[in-house]
């Protein structure tokens, strides 16, 4: 029922609100406010995103629910405390980590997302699937981007929560992120809803390039505008923040994003030589399949007639070309 749910994310908010408290003001949790600010997150960026810390041990934060009143079977559905099935006893599921909230469309604190300290795995560990929380209706960060994202009609995606703290640091407030998996029918509808492009910010290495096609298939096909930012091969966009500033991120990476055709058309080109008459009939091959799918017959001639032009082929034979690959599709 409806009160249940209430009283989830008021165990929320109340675990939120000490695990910041802990980070910022004890003994305890001094190691880990080190470990941030050492990684450039700033005070204020933690107050911001209310960062905390839980604490080393397998009982305070039920201690500290009980306290407040809260029933065990309560806590229990919140998936923040866990029933061992062994013995039957309670123990916290989060412990020594830094502790990311995770907050719904209306900034209600729904889930937390715990980083280890150094290289314990796992990296990031996640609140469960809850009554209160579905992994793949929410975006990190989307609570505070939206009123960003409607004024400029237009929202930044990332993979990881740490980039879009260090983006927003870098006065990208349109920053959001999906919960570490990939992008869902759902979250495609909230950025859809509440903007027209999309500029995906994801890593480069394969796994992120991979992720970006398949992401803006989906993000095309409800309409929105894609744009793909270019990472350098091994850093992601918070390595990228830290090392080469906010403004060579705004100017080099996000402004310098590129039309997902021109993002293809340059991945496309990557390993082949240019020179060579198979290379370049198979580079022209897969950008004519890649133009067959775009819904604008404008935009389809404008590429039409810059592939025409660099590589000395008639109009008319890439606009055959193009109708036969569609003919094929039907
Ligand atoms: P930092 O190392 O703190 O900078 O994290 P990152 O954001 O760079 O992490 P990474 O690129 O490895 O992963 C991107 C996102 O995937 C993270 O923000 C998490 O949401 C998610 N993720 C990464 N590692 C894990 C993991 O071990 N378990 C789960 N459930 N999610 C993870
Ligand atoms: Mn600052
Ligand atoms: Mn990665
Ligand atoms: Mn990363
Ligand atoms: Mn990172």
């Amino acid at each position: 029922n409806n009160s249940e749910a209430e009283k989830m994310i008021k165990v929320h908010e109340l675990l939120k609100k000490m695990y910041h408290h802990l980070l910022l003001n004890t003994k305890e949790g001094q190691n880990a406010l080190n470990y941030l600010l050492h990684r450039g997150f700033t005070k204020e960026l933690i107050d911001q995103f209310e960062i905390g810390y839980a604490l080393d041990s397998w009982d305070f934060s039920l201690k500290y629910l009980l306290k407040k009143g809260f029933e065990l079977p309560l806590l229990e559905k919140t998936g923040l405390i866990i029933r061992s099935e062994s013995n039957g006893s309670f123990f916290d599921r989060f412990r020594n980590r830094i502790m990311f909230p995770v907050k719904d469309a209306q900034g209600r604190t729904v889930a937390f997302s715990g980083r280890s300290l150094g290289n314990k795995q796992p990296k990031y560990l996640n609140s469960p699937e809850t009554k209160i929380f579905n992994k793949g209706r929410i975006l990190y960060n989307f609570h505070q981007a939206r009123p960003f994202i409607r004024r400029k009609q237009e929202a930044v995606l990332f993979e990881g929560f740490a980039d879009v703290i260090s983006s927003v640091h870098a006065g990208i407030e349109h920053s959001v992120a999906t919960m570490g998996t990939a992008l869902t029918e759902e979250q495609v509808k909230l950025l859809a809803r509440s903007g027209g492009t999309v500029v995906i910010c994801y890593d480069s290495d394969s796994a992120g390039i991979e992720a970006a096609f398949r992401a803006s298939k989906l993000l095309v096909e409800a309409g929105c505008n894609v744009r793909i930012a270019k990472m350098p091969e091994g850093l992601d966009p918070d390595d990228y923040i830290r090392t080469y500033g906010k403004e060579k991120f705004k100017n080099d990476v996000i402004g310098a994003s590129l039309s997902l055709m021109a993002f293809k058309m340059e991945y496309f080109r990557k390993g082949k030589n240019l020179q060579d008459e198979g290379d370049r009939a198979r580079y022209i091959q897969e950008v004519l399949n890649e133009l067959s799918s775009l819904p604008s017959g404008i935009e389809q001639e404008l590429y039409i007639t810059q592939l025409s032009e660099e590589f000395s082929v008639l109009k008319e034979t890439l606009m055959a070309e193009l109708r036969n690959i569609n003919k094929r599709k039907r």
